[in-house]
């Protein structure tokens, strides 16, 4: 069932994040509907730029409107991830989404804020929710490639300001992480006397977190021990994600780590088995590898374990 962002956010805020799952294929979109039915958990399904434009974007939206009469179980919000303008104007036009994110991050506070507004409105309208970004993530996003340097986090001060002034629904902050396989050298932590901060002036106001694949050692190594050449990388811990969460992080951004999962499965796939060519055994081993690492995720995220207590409280979104 689709619901409304809102409606997920409501339940959720205070006590877990809700995992939001980028998705691109058929295989990715059957892993995640397992992993997420397998461990009871709402879920979030992200669409990005990309990903509209990698098949086609209605062969997406006809796989996840598929996915959901196969998994009747499954209680979830369907969210564009990293918007311009012109792609939330299509998605809240199409009436399929529940929210979208217009990321004009890059842009100066107030042409931020002029850009969010417009949205705003317009998605409004047609009750639909709207996530935005204030701060700057390092890393690439789709043509934007931010390098750590000019990344910076979120001014909570300018936080609230933004959040009065545009009436988001939903904040991503930047609060330490990075977009990619890429993030941290050595261990780091999150910030999060940034989120307290911001949970002081904005109290009750759902928080994002982008960048928050964990990026494992041990997948890594398997990829490279495949024929891989991933440099070293560290990603958030996977054990800062509750406590993000009860500050205020009610949805969670995780990419990188499912294509580490894909690249993993198939790179050892085709080694081991190099006169196969059939790429449906791969497939169906990724689909199943790709459930447990999502049904993992929401074990860490405090998701699993809630669709009953969620099914029972929300309605399908219009
Ligand atoms: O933050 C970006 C997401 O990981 C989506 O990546 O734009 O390559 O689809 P993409
Ligand atoms: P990762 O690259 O850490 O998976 O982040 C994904 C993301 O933020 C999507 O918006
Ligand atoms: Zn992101």
């Amino acid at each position: 069932m689709i619901v409304t962002t809102d409606q997920l956010f409501k339940i959720a805020y205070g006590k877990y994040a809700v995992g939001a799952y980028n998705i691109n294929n058929a295989e990715q979109a059957m892993g995640l509907f397992r992993g997420c039915v397998q461990s009871k958990a709402p879920f979030i399904i992200q669409i990005s730029k990309g990903a509209r434009k990698y098949t086609d974007k209605r062969m997406l939206e006809a796989i996840i409107r598929a996915a959901e009469e196969i998994f009747p179980e499954a209680v979830f919000a369907v969210h564009l991830d990293h918007g311009d303008e012109e792609t939330c104007y299509d998605c809240i036009k199409s009436g399929f989404y529940s929210s979208v994110m217009i990321d004009a991050s890059h842009e100066p506070f107030e042409k931020n804020v002029e850009i969010t507004k417009r949205v705003v409105d317009a998605a409004h309208k047609k009750g639909i929710s709207v996530e935005a970004e204030l701060g700057m993530l390092g890393g690439v996003e789709e043509d934007i490639k931010v390098d750590e340097g000019n990344a910076c986090l979120t001014d909570p001060k300018e936080a609230a300001q933004f959040i009065k002034a545009t009436g988001c629904d939903s904040l991503a902050a930047a609060i330490g992480t990075s977009h990619g396989a890429y993030k941290f050298k050595g261990h780091q932590s999150l910030h999060f006397e940034v989120l307290e901060a911001i949970k002081k002036l904005a109290p009750g106001f759902p928080l994002v977190m982008h960048g928050s694949s964990s990026v494992p050692k041990s997948e890594v190594d398997r990829i490279n021990a495949a024929g891989g050449k991933l440099a070293d990388a560290v990603g958030v811990d996977e054990n800062e994600y509750l406590p993000a969460a009860k500050l205020g992080v009610t949805k969670i951004n995780i990419d990188t780590d499912g294509r580490l999962v894909w690249t993993r499965v198939h790179r050892e796939f085709f080694r081991d088995k190099p006169t196969e060519f059939d790429f449906r055994p791969p497939g169906k081993i990724f689909i199943e590898e790709y459930a447990n690492f999502i049904a993992h995720k929401n074990g860490k995220l405090g998701s699993a374990g809630q669709l009953d207590d969620v099914r029972a409280k929300v309605s399908k979104k219009k």
